[in-house]
């Protein structure tokens, strides 16, 4: 009876099973158990985080993503230092809490700079008001530290999938893509102060039930501050697209993301969990679907739209290019029925 572990104090891996397995009107009680929690630990705000995205290049290879570095149809830009900061003094006008800068993952001292330089401009121009979160890959604890210095205080690193050899099937077996390193890296994040996030992929080929169970448990040994995580959606200028004969078809990849939201705002009360776009390509309404369900993050794309068209992690992810009034004034209207509203100028962190 899913009543009786919904009930539980602390759910075995076993009972994240059943949850991730509940159908219909056990679903509904999954759901509604977890909008609740979200509302106790998080009251009824939602936090906008301004998306920035700063360049496409990436020196990986991940089989399932389109800006990987052998994809050569892909042209490859990096925003200026000027639109960069226009973009963050967008957010600061619009009264955003925080801004988030991602990339692909580039490890040289120039890149290391320019982020750099780029905190410290964000922070003087909001007079410190907008918290940063990076979202640039692995990098050096040194660089980490000093884009932390810099003013930066959270970090997302998805630790793409908790099972070490699925993890090997979607990545070149080589040093660069290791798994190890990747959980050492999150490691690392902590020791230098971040709020540190992670997440995976849900609905990946070869993924399982048992997989995605451990996923979440993975979240909870790491006591993790914050995660982002969504469905995988094939691209199909990637190697992982032979696959996609494989795949669960894409209502169910949705669903599941759901689910994985939903328990994970159980198994970690207060943590932030963001909503994110790749929900938004399965289904319309999928970003608010998430927020009914436990997440509390909406990341807007406040990257200039010329580039946004370049930053194709997956196919059809959708443009942000209708005005951000528009945009926000949509949230509103859906979120109102939640009884939700968002929290403007607030940053929302657990600690
Ligand atoms: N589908 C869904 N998410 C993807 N990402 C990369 N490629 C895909 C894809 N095809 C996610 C990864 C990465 C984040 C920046 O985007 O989880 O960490
Ligand atoms: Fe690069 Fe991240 Fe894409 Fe991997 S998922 S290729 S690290 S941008």
């Amino acid at each position: 009876m899913i009543k009786s572990v919904l009930n539980n104090n602390s759910f075995s891996k076993q009972d994240i099973k059943e949850l991730l397995l509940s159908d219909k009107s056990d679903t509904a009680l999954l759901f509604e158990k977890s909008f609740n929690q979200k509302k106790t630990h998080k009251g009824n705000k939602v936090y906008l985080r301004g998306l920035i995205e700063l360049s496409n290049i990436c020196s990986k290879n991940c089989y399932y993503c389109g800006i990987r570095r052998d994809n050569k149809r892909v042209s490859r830009y990096t925003i200026s230092d000027k639109e960069v900061i226009e973009a963050a003094r967008f957010a600061y006008n619009y009264n955003f809490g925080s801004v988030v800068i991602q990339s692909g993952e580039v490890q040289n001292e120039q890149n290391s700079k320019k982020i750099e330089n780029l905190i410290k401009e964000i922070k003087k121009l909001s007079d410190g008001k907008l918290g940063i979160t990076l979202s640039c890959g692995e990098q050096s604890e040194d660089t980490c530290k000093r884009w932390f210095d810099a003013g930066a205080h959270r970090y997302l690193l998805r630790i793409e999938t908790s099972n070490h050899s699925l993890y090997k099937k979607l990545h070149p077996n080589d040093d660069m893509h290791s798994w190890e390193k990747r959980v050492k890296s999150i490691e690392s994040l902590k020791k230098v102060g971040y709020l540190t996030g992670t997440g995976v992929m849900i609905g990946l080929p070869y993924q399982t039930i048992d997989d995605l169970a451990d996923d979440l448990l993975f979240m909870k040994k790491k006591d993790i501050d914050m995660c982002g995580m969504g469905p995988y959606v094939e691209h199909f200028d990637t190697p992982l697209f032979n696959e996609k004969n494989s795949l669960l078809p894409v209502n169910r990849r949705f669903e599941l993301s759901l689910k994985m939201i939903a328990i994970l705002r159980l198994i970690k009360k207060d943590i932030n969990i963001a909503s994110t776009t790749a929900l938004e390509t399965i289904r319309e309404t999928g970003r608010i679907d998430a927020i009914s369900v436990g997440a509390n993050i909406i990341m807007p794309n406040i990257t200039p739209v010329s580039y946004q068209k370049k930053y194709r992690l997956y196919e059809n992810k959708p443009l942000v290019n209708k005005g951000i009034e528009k945009l926000l004034l949509k949230f509103d209207k859906q979120l109102n029925p939640l009884g939700e509203e968002i929290a403007y100028g607030e940053w929302g962190d657990v600690r």
